[in-house]
Order: structure tokens, then sequence, then C-alpha cells
């Protein structure tokens, strides 16, 4: 005789109940309950399989997709009644469902297990984050573009080690994070086509012996094709594996991108400025303005790729098929994509309200001999002296410059002269920044033709 507190699920064999510390480290419940529709959806879709494949009768079929509907509404509406005792998901949805209809419940597990079944759900789930993802990375690449187009030909300094390199324009710079978030959005159509088939009826571990039809499964739950081994099915966290990373190498580019946001919203470049809707206030200091959102959007990655890292080393090591370490994959996942989701929101947000302040753009671009590669250059092109000496020569002229406390515009030509002979007065042309960047016409490079070639390109790719 079975202790009757022993599992209506799997209890058979028991004599006694959980401890409640066994319980409580067992228990999936407190977050799977965010899989109830996925469940309730690969339920649905299992039962009308098994009723068409004759392995129960229609009026069962009915009954259990009755049922689940209710079960559905119920937690729609915030009725459900979770049960720690029952585990996770599938078991609190099915002892409801028996509840509700009786018998017919009972009838629902066959050809299935719950590795196989949540696995599926977890698919599900994880799909629908790439979606999100992918909405989300649209969104912010259109409002990096409008950005690009607007400011195609400002100025502003180009850094290398955050110092002053060469002049680029604004339109270039937001057109770089459009190349990031780009591959970003391939990586998640890609990890998204791939992951797309459906574990579901790869039972246990082994397949079933019942006439199970998985295509008809797969089909109905948008996956492209059944799994083609059921041993890989149960065990493979693959896709919350690529759902992570490439949540992580997103989160990576966006806090670069907020850690320029950062920088250039302080009192000291003022490069930007933020929207008061993207902003915080200090309670003591009045005249704060804090770009709160851009660094908490620096700071994402780190729990992003924890969850990366954690569920890696989860799954390292485990022999095949499934094991109840794989419970702990979905927590990390969650949490990652909420706040990879947030994180996205946020900066679209940011780049749509942000302001680039043009002048102060300007003034910084000319500044730190930003031009020297261009007279150096210059003395190649027009003069023939081989870069090495033109690398030279320029470096004893920003020598000069940074002694007299001015820029390289503003020596005369005497003082260039003096430095090397040959340097005729068209040398001005190519010190302003203007001139600097229209001339860095090479395919990609910071000119505002190519930036505008670049925003046309990405707008056709958005509108197709
Ligand atoms: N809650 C479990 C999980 O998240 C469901 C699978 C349980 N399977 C089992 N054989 N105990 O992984």
């Amino acid at each position: 005789m079975t202790d009757q507190t022993s599992n209506q699920m799997w209890g058979g064999r028991f004599a006694a109940g959980p401890d409640a510390i066994m319980e409580a480290i067992n228990a999936s419940i407190g977050f799977d309950k965010r899989m109830a529709a996925q469940d309730i959806a690969g339920s649905r879709a299992h039962a009308a399989m098994l009723a068409a494949t004759g392995v129960i009768t229609d009026n069962d079929a009915e009954a259990i997709r009755e049922g689940l509907l209710t079960v559905l509404s119920e937690i729609e509406m915030g009725k459900f009644e979770y049960s720690t005792a029952l585990e996770d998901i599938h078991m609190n949805v099915e002892a409801r469902l028996k509840a509700l209809i009786g018998e017919p419940a009972g009838r629902l597990h066959t050809g299935r297990s719950r590795n196989d079944q949540v696995a599926t759900d977890f698919k599900l789930w994880v799909r629908d984050q790439f979606d999100a993802a992918e909405k989300g990375l649209l969104a912010l690449i259109a409002a990096l573009v409008d950005q690009a187009e607007a400011g195609a030909d400002w100025v502003m300094p180009g850094f290398t080690h955050l110092q002053t390199a060469q002049p680029v324009t604004w339109g270039h710079h937001m057109m770089a994070y459009v190349e990031m978030f780009g591959r970003d959005l391939s990586r998640v159509r890609d990890a998204r086509a791939r992951m797309n088939e459906s574990p579901l009826g790869s039972a246990a571990l082994a397949g079933t012996s019942f006439p199970i039809d998985r295509e008809m499964t797969a089909s109905a739950l948008g996956f492209d094709r059944p799994t083609a081994n059921s041993l890989d099915a149960v065990s493979d966290r693959d896709f919350a594996l690529e759902f992570l990373s490439t949540a992580s190498i997103c989160a990576m580019h966006l806090s670069r991108f907020a850690e320029e946001l950062v920088i250039w919203s302080s009192a000291q470049f003022r490069f930007v400025t933020l929207s008061d809707r993207f902003s915080t206030g200090s309670s003591i200091m009045p005249q704060k303005k804090n770009p709160d959102a851009a660094e908490l959007i620096r700071a994402k990655v780190g729990r992003i790729f924890g969850a990366n890292t954690a569920l890696m080393m989860v799954m390292k090591g485990l022999p095949l098929a499934y094991s109840k370490d794989m419970q702990e994959d979905k927590e990390q996942v969650f949490d990652a994509a909420d706040n990879w989701m947030l994180a996205l929101a946020a900066m679209e947000g940011m780049v749509k309200d942000m302001t680039g302040n043009r002048e102060s753009l300007a003034a910084a671009a000319g500044s730190g001999f930003s031009t020297a590669t261009d007279l150096a250059d210059w003395m190649v092109r027009v003069l023939k002296v081989p870069f090495r000496d033109a690398h030279h020569v320029t470096g004893a002229l920003v020598a000069m410059a940074e002694s007299r406390g001015c820029d390289l515009p503003d020596l005369s030509l005497a003082d260039m002269q003096g430095v090397h002979a040959g340097i005729t007065a068209d040398i001005f042309t190519v010190l302003g920044v203007e001139n600097s960047v229209n001339s860095r016409m090479s395919y990609g490079g910071t000119a505002p033709a190519q930036v505008r070639a670049q925003v046309i390109r990405w707008k056709e790719i958005l509108n197709g």
C-alpha cells in the first residue's frame, strides 16, 4: 500500500513522502511556472497527435483539450494554485487537469516523459525570446541608423587608447554599433534556426513503442522537424547556451556603447546630452544629471555572461541522457533574457532621445593634433617622401605645436618649412578636420559619403 503522502505521479514504489528539504531542493515550480503556456501548448499538440494516431480516443483527446484550456485560463487569471509538492509546472498542470476531467488526464502522458516535455517547453520559451531579441535589436539598429543619418557629416575625434587619433564622423561612430548589433542579429537568427527541432516524442530517452507521429507535433508547435536522436534530444541544452552566449556578446556590445555614453555625457566631454526621460538626478547635488540607464546597461553584461558561464558549468561532464542537474538551466536563462530585453529597450530609448552636441564634437575633433596623419599622408602623396620619414617630420611639427600650446593648423608655413623645406601652403588644405574626414573615402571609411552609403544599405536591410 502506498503512503498517502507519496507522489501522485510517481509514488507507486514509494512508502513515504519526501523530506521537506528534499522537496525544497527538488522543486522548480517557483520559476518554471513561467513556461505554463508552453507546457499547455505542448500537451495540446501531444494529445491531438495521440488521438490522430489512435493511441487515445477522440473523446479523451477532446476532454484533455478542453481541460487544458481551462487550466490555461485559470493560470492567466491568476486563479491557479501552484503546489511545491507537485514539483514542477508539468506535474502541476497535469494534476489540475486530473482534478478537472478525471481519468482521461492520465492518458495524456502516454508516449511522453517529463524529459522530452521539459526540453520542448523550454525550447518554445527560448524561441520566443530569440524572437523578442530580434525585435529589440532591429529597433535599436533603426534608432542608430537615424542618428547616423542626422549626423553623417558631424566631425568628432576618433580615439585609440582613448587618446585622440584621427577625426571621424558622428555617423560613422553610430554605424560602427549598427555593425555590431547587426552581427548580434545574425547570431540570433542563426541560433534560432538551429534550435528549431522538436524534442517531443523522444520520451524519457529511448523513444517510445507507441505509434506516435512526431512530424505532426513538431509542425503543430512551429518546429521545422523533429529531433533525430532521442538521447540527444532530452539532454541537449545547446539552444539555451547559444541563447546565453549570443546574449553575452550582445550585452558586451551594449556595455561598450553604454560606457561611451557615460563618458560622452560628462561635463568634461559634453559630446551628448541624454534626455531627462533616460537620466536620473542626485538627492544631494542639484546640478547632477546622471546616466544611470547607461551605467546599468554597462553592468548587465556581468549577470548575462555569468548565466552563460553557470550553465556551461552545469552541462559540463553530464553523462547522457537527462540528469536533474539540467533543471538548473532555467533561472539563468530567464534572468538573462529579462535583463537582455530590458537593456536593449533602454538603449533604444536612450539612443532615440539623445542629442549629439555638434559644436562640442567639432571643437574636440580638431584638438589633440588629430590631423597629424593627414599631414604625413600629404607629404607622401605630394612630396613623395617615404611614409616613415613623413611620420618623423610630422612628429617634430606636433612637438613644435605642443611646445607653443597651439594646434597644427596654427603653425605658419615658415615654421613648417623650417622642419621640412619642401612643404608648401597646400598643406593647410589637409589640416582641417572637415577635409580630413572627407578624404577618408575608402570603402567603410569615415567620409560622410561612405557613411550615407552605409545608412542606405542598412535602411534597405531594415525595410526588407
Ligand atoms: N523539472 C524538471 C526539469 O526542469 C523536469 C524534468 C524532470 N524529469 C525527471 N526525470 N525528473 O528539468
